[in-house]
């Protein structure tokens, strides 16, 4: 067996590119719910490095006790997991994959974990989150921008919304217009935005993310 033959079937089981064919929400929260079990195990093997960085925009910018935390699209919790040992520690998570929400029940590092649809209005009050924070979850056949007005309308004035965008749908999937059309309504205030980076390095380097934090006003 060559080198490369002994990674064949890591190849077979090269899930993101899966999740990003989803046409509807359904399928993806099926895809996600057929993945849950090895989710982490496997987009850490591929170096995923979005909630890594997504946690420095943070801490720069939440202080821990400003108040609850959404973690839009929490996923198995990876973010949860990272921002509880910082002294995060009153955070919901919604996800449209119960079996990935099921998975961070288990790391009980979150004080509610829900099903709930980002490109739906959201089953909270206006106001509710000191800040918003969401990894992995705006890209091909994932959460439209749309969702992005929903996640300022449960930000309380002051509170800060921190979010991952693939690279390839920033402008072409309409993240740029609603951010900007955000932004010019008067919704939200850019603070920063990260250089693009390759958030799954061993799977593809191509692909990258930029991390955006915005003030909502
Ligand atoms: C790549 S995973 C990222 C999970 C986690 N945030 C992380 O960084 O590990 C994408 C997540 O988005 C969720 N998702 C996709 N579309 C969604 C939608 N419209 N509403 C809510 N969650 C969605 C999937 O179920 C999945 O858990």
């Amino acid at each position: 067996m060559t080198g490369a033959d002994e990674f064949a079937p890591l190849r077979i089981t090269y899930r993101t590119d899966v999740a990003t064919t989803a046409t509807n929400s359904q399928e993806a929260a099926r895809i996600y719910d057929d993945w849950a079990e090895d989710y982490e195990r496997r987009i850490l093997s591929y170096g995923y490095s979005t909630p890594a960085v997504a946690a420095g925009f943070f801490g720069r910018y939440v202080a821990p006790g400003a108040g609850s935390v959404l973690d839009a699209g929490a996923g198995t919790g990876m973010m949860g997991q990272v921002l509880a040992p910082l002294g995060y520690h009153d955070i919901t998570g919604i996800d449209i994959s119960e079996n990935m929400l099921k998975v961070a029940r288990e790391k009980r590092v979150y004080r509610d974990l829900r099903r709930m649809e980002l490109g739906r209005r959201l089953d909270f009050p206006d106001h509710t989150f000191a800040a918003v924070v969401s990894t992995g979850v705006f890209a091909a056949g994932h959460a439209p921008p749309e969702s992005l007005t929903e996640l300022v309308r449960v930000s309380r004035p002051g509170g800060c919304v921190i979010f991952s965008v693939r690279t390839d749908v920033y402008v072409e999937g309409g993240f740029r217009d609603r951010q900007d059309a955000l932004e010019r309504e008067g919704k939200w205030r850019l603070l920063q935005t990260s250089e693009p980076f390759s958030h799954l390095r061993y799977e593809d380097p191509g692909l990258k993310v930029r991390i955006f934090a915005y003030r909502v006003r």
